[in-house]
């Protein structure tokens, strides 16, 4: 069980409930990135699905080059605006696309590392995406993978009070709540494992992003800095532990390809 120790090292101090957001994956990410083989020259990094750049921009920063393919317009145009603001423009190319035209963007087994965050949950076909996640990878390489979890999906409408939609949630083969669900589909974490291995990946660190902090009064986090920074130290302590992670409003899996 890997207990992540250094979210309280982050530069800067973390101050609110944003802060608290991508907190673990980008510790685990981070990390992950600075431990492949290829360490200490330029990665080649692709971000399927990446929108708008939350994750591409910080990988960019520190050093990498970054591919985003995705299909929105809008999204392309505000992740050049955040490379730009962040002085990365040439490390971040955006491409429009989407995952089942992967190749026309890069050529299979060329990365280092692909980034599948928060987009398993809507595409047509999860099984088929992973497939083609897995063969851009050269061997060496890690996916990251992030999805919204079924389990905490669950809890947190229990406890607003949506009984039946929490129900419908519990039931649902795809872990929908229902047509209106903005979702197609959540994942339990061996689901997602499952998914991940049946695309011929090595199933590395398993995370739960997000244990408590969704199920906190936004006013708490507001108070006082330092809350905020105990609670991204409890996050971290529990975020491998399976019967918190288990919990946890995402999962985040690191994939390898041997
Ligand atoms: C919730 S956003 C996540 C953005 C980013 N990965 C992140 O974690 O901040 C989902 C993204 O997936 C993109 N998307 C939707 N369908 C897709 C597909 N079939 N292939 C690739 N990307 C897709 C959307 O345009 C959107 O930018």
């Amino acid at each position: 069980v890997t207990v992540l120790t250094t979210l309280a090292a982050m530069p800067e101090p973390p101050r609110s409930r944003a802060s608290v957001r991508g907190a673990v994956v980008w510790q685990v990410l981070r990390e992950t990135l600075a431990d492949l083989p290829a360490a200490g020259r330029t990665l080649t990094v692709l971000d399927v699905g990446g929108g708008s750049g939350g994750f591409a921009v910080p990988v960019a920063e520190l050093g990498h080059t970054v591919t985003v393919v995705d299909p929105s317009p809008d999204s392309l145009a505000a992740l050049a605006r955040r490379a730009a603001e962040a002085g990365v423009t040439d490390r971040v190319a955006g491409r429009q696309g989407d995952v089942t035209g992967l190749f026309d963007v890069v050529a299979p087994h060329s990365c280092d590392a692909v980034l599948c965050h928060s987009v398993l949950e809507v595409v047509d076909d999860p099984a088929a995406a992973m497939q083609l996640v897995a063969t851009a990878v050269r061997p060496g390489g890690v996916v990251s993978v992030l999805v919204a979890s079924r389990t905490a999906a669950v809890l947190g409408r229990a406890l607003t009070g949506r009984f039946t939609d929490a129900r419908a949630l519990l039931s649902d083969p795809s872990g929908r709540s229902g047509p209106q669900d903005p979702l197609v589909r959540r994942f339990t974490a061996d689901e997602l494992c499952d998914l991940l291995v049946a695309a011929g990946l090595r199933v590395g660190a398993v995370h739960g992003v997000r244990v408590f902090s969704d199920l906190l009064p936004g006013a708490l986090l507001e108070s006082d800095p330092s809350v905020v920074a105990e609670l991204l130290a409890l996050e971290a302590a529990a975020a491998a532990l399976p019967v918190y992670r288990d919990l946890a409003t995402q999962l985040h899996v690191v994939a390898h390809v041997d």
